[in-house]
């Protein structure tokens, strides 16, 4: 690869890292990020630029879904490389002028971050030169309640993202920590799911010969289990609050 003098080498964060840390001024007041969000899944997305009609179908989706991540435990908060009038404007217009697919009178409660200076579009690696200098393309993170990077998903600018996929990724993740196995492709609550790999001989063993109850495996390597989607859905959407520990 080749760089120039002028090039910035940029650390992008990445999945298992800790999330930058950062103060900011946002929509809804500032934050200390991910201080502020301690003991809730974040999902901390960017956006190429207010008063841009993708980015606006794409925050009217978000805020009308925002009481559904919320059940999940997870705040959402944007960010685009705009200053906060801007931000409060475009809000503002969104509201009382825009109408996408049923949606209208779209208020946006979740903070939208203000980063005319990028420097929170940096630290996350949000800022791709061949794409834009200076707009960020569309990232999202997703960051767990002790502020690990967990998942990182990366769109163009022209590409308006899957919600559907976004609130998977949420639910697949606290899966896998509550139940301690891994999502198959195109996973949804009440599929089967897929415990670890054998780790040992008599372990791979044990499993093909049918001495683990409950398993379905195929081959020694891969072994499924029913989960029962009420328990995902009761473990992720009406968990009691457990204190996260630091
Ligand atoms: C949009 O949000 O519509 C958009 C933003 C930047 C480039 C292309 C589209």
């Amino acid at each position: 690869m080749e760089t120039t003098m002028n090039e910035e080498v940029v650390a992008m964060p990445r999945i298992g890292d800790k999330a930058p840390v950062f103060k900011a001024k946002t929509t809804q007041g500032d934050i200390n990020f991910p201080s502020d969000y301690h003991g809730k899944w974040v999902i901390l997305f960017s956006h190429p630029a207010d008063f841009t009609p993708v980015c606006t179908s794409e925050f009217m989706t978000f805020a009308t879904l925002e009481e559904k991540f919320a059940k999940a435990n997870t705040q959402l908060v944007g960010l685009s490389i705009d200053g906060l009038y801007s931000h409060i404007a475009w809000l503002r217009t969104i509201k009382d002028k825009i109408e996408f697919k049923g949606m209208k009178n779209v208020d946006v409660k979740f903070p939208l971050i203000e980063d005319i200076t990028m420097n929170v579009a940096k630290k996350y690696g949000m800022i791709m030169p061949n794409e834009s200098s200076t707009q960020a393309v569309r990232a999202v993170f997703f960051i767990d309640p002790k502020g690990m990077i967990r998942a990182i998903i990366y769109y163009p600018l022209s590409l308006g993202r899957n919600f559907d996929e976004l609130y998977r990724v949420i639910v697949a993740l606290q899966t896998a920590d509550e139940f301690a196995v891994a999502t198959p492709a195109d996973w949804k609550p009440g599929d089967d799911v897929i415990i670890s790999p054998a780790g040992s001989c008599g372990v791979a063993k044990d499993r093909m010969d049918g001495n683990i109850e409950g398993l379905d495996c195929k081959d020694w390597f891969f072994c499924t289990k029913k989960l029962d989607k009420d328990m995902v859905l009761d473990k992720v959407l009406k968990k009691e609050k457990e204190p996260v520990l630091a």
